[in-house]
C-alpha cells in the first residue's frame, strides 16, 4: 500500500449522512462494575492456540505457568497482557463427592489454588472456562447449570480473576440473559472481584445487555483460524474468519455499546496462523484494537516468531486498544470497490482510523481508500493534521484542505493515528460522559 497525501478527490457520496447516523447517541447502557477491567483486558487463552480450535486442547498446570513464564520474559506483561486462561480443557470429567468442580488431577497435580498463587506471583492473573449449561461445548465435562452459587464459591476459593461462561447445553425454559444474569450474580456474592465473561455467541443480541450482567461478551459464534468462512450470522453456523468478524461488527455499531467495564468480544486473535498473511493478521489486530476488544490471543508466547513479536508487542496499536476514552470505532463508509474507512477518538484529541480493503481477492488491483477530512468531519476545524502509520512507523503532514489517501490491496489495511491542529480531531463522534 501507499499512501498519497494531499490529493483532492471528489465528495464521497453519502458520507456525511453515514457520519451523522454514527455520531447519532444511543441510549446509555450502565455497565457491569466491581472494579475491573476498566480497560480492555488482555491476556492468552488455551482455545485454538497454535492448532484448529479444541484438535489438541489440552491444558495442564506446566503449561500454565510455562505461558505466564512467557509473558514475563517476553514483555508481555509490561504491555498489559495480564490473563492467564485455561479454556474447556482443565475440568475433571465429574464433580468431587460434595458436588464441586475439580480439576484434571492428571494434568493439575497441585491443584488450582496452588496455580492461581504461581500466577499471581508474576503479577498476572488467572481465568478459567465454564458453561451456563449442564456440560461444557467441546469436552462434555460438567457445565454450571443448578451448580452456580457452588462454582462461583469454588472459582472465588481458588482465587480465579475471570471466568469465561460459555453457552452450551443450555435447559429451555430460561433466555440467556436470564441465565448469564443469575451466574453473574452468584459470582458477585462471593465478594471476590471476578471478570464474567460472557461467550454467548449474540444469540440473544447480548450486546443490548452484556454490558450489565459481565464486563466482555462475544458477540458471534467462534473466531476460527480461517480469513474468510460461509457465514450464517451471530449465534449460527461454527464459526466465522476475521473478514466475516469485521462485515458484522460493522452493523452493530459497536460505539453505540462498548464502553468501560463493557467490552464487546469478537473471539481470541489468531495471530499468524498458517492460513493467515501477515497483511491479514496485522488487520486482525488493527480492527480488534479500534474496536476497543479484549486482546486475549491464541498463540503460544514461548514460542513466537520476530513477525508474531512485531504484531503481538506493537505498543502504539495496543495504546489505541488501551486508550483511555474507551470508545469503539465505527465504519464511515463502505464503497462498492471494497475501500472502507473506520474511525475512533482518542482521549488527547487524535483520531484512529483504519482504511481497509475487504476484496477476498486480487481481481482488480488495489483500491484507494480516502479521507476527506472536512466532509466526514474528521479534523473538523484543523487547517493541517499529522499522519502517523502505526505499522511502519511513517508520518506524513498534510492540509485538511485536501483528501488523505491510501492504495491498500486486497485484505489489507493502513492503520494511522491523527493528531490535528485544533483537537479534538473528532468532534461528534463517540461518549465522553460515561455512566458506568
Ligand atoms: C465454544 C466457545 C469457544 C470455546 C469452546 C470450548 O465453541 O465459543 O470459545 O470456549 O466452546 O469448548
Amino acid at each position: 500500500m501507499r499512501p498519497i497525501a494531499g490529493v483532492s478527490l471528489p465528495t464521497a457520496v453519502g458520507a456525511l449522512a453515514i457520519l451523522l447516523l454514527v455520531a447519532a447517541v444511543g441510549p446509555l447502557v450502565h455497565a457491569y462494575d466491581n472494579g475491573v477491567a476498566r480497560l480492555p483486558p488482555m491476556g492468552w487463552n488455551t482455545w485454538c492456540t497454535d492448532d484448529i480450535c479444541g484438535l489438541f486442547d489440552k491444558c495442564s498446570e506446566d503449561l500454565v505457568r510455562q505461558q505466564a513464564d512467557a509473558l514475563v520474559a517476553s514483555g508481555m506483561r509490561e504491555l498489559g497482557y495480564r490473563y492467564v486462561i485455561m479454556d474447556d480443557c482443565w475440568s475433571a470429567k465429574t464433580r468431587d463427592d460434595e458436588g464441586r468442580l475439580q480439576p484434571d488431577a492428571n494434568r493439575f497435580p497441585h491443584g488450582m489454588r496452588a496455580l492461581a498463587d504461581y500466577v499471581h506471583a508474576l503479577g498476572l492473573k488467572l481465568g478459567a472456562y465454564s458453561c451456563i449449561g449442564t456440560h461444557t461445548c467441546r469436552n462434555g465435562l460438567p457445565g454450571s447449570f443448578g451448580h452456580y452459587a457452588t462454582d462461583a464459591e469454588t472459582f472465588a476459593n481458588w482465587t480465579l480473576d475471570l471466568v469465561k461462561t460459555d453457552n452450551c447445553a443450555k435447559p429451555g425454559q430460561f433466555t440467556d440473559q436470564e441465565l448469564f444474569t443469575n451466574f453473574s450474580h452468584q459470582l458477585n456474592k462471593t465478594g471476590h472481584p471476578m471478570l464474567f465473561a460472557l461467550c454467548e455467541w449474540g444469540v440473544d443480541n447480548v450486546e443490548e445487555w452484556g454490558g450489565k450482567v459481565g464486563q466482555q461478551f462475544r458477540v458471534q459464534m467462534d473466531h476460527l483460524p480461517a480469513w474468510w468462512l460461509p457465514t450464517h450470522g451471530a449465534g449460527k453456523g461454527y464459526g466465522q474468519g476475521t473478514w466475516n468478524i469485521i462485515e458484522y461488527v460493522a452493523t452493530l455499531k459497536p460505539s453505540s455499546f462498548v464502553r468501560p467495564h463493557a467490552w464487546m468480544d469478537p473471539g481470541v486473535v489468531m495471530t499468524l496462523f498458517p492460513t493467515f498473511t501477515v497483511q491479514q493478521s496485522r488487520v486482525e489486530f488493527s480492527f480488534w484494537s479500534l474496536w476497543s476488544a479484549p486482546l486475549v490471543i491464541a498463540t503460544h508466547v514461548n514460542n513466537m516468531s520476530e513477525a508474531k513479536r512485531h504484531i503481538l508487542l506493537n505498543q502504539a496499536v495496543i495504546d489505541v486498544n488501551q486508550d483511555p476514552l474507551s470508545v469503539a470505532g465505527d465504519r464511515l463508509y463502505n464503497h462498492s470497490d471494497g475501500s472502507q474507512l473506520w474511525a475512533r477518538p482518542l482521549a488527547n484529541g487524535d483520531a484512529a482510523l483504519i482504511l481497509y480493503n475487504n476484496q477476498l481477492l486480487d481481481l482488480f488491483g488495489n483500491v484507494t481508500v480516502t479521507v476527506p477530512w472536512q466532509q466526514l468531519n474528521i479534523a473538523a476545524g484543523s487547517s493541517w493534521v499529522m499522519i502517523r502509520d502505526l505499522w511502519s512507523d511513517m508520518t506524513w503532514n498534510a492540509s485538511t484542505a485536501d483528501t488523505f489517501q491510501a492504495s491498500v490491496s486486497f485484505s489489507d489495511a493502513l492503520m494511522v493515528r491523527v493528531t490535528c491542529s485544533a483537537p479534538p480531531c473528532i468532534k461528534s463522534m463517540g461518549r465522553l460522559n460515561y455512566q458506568v
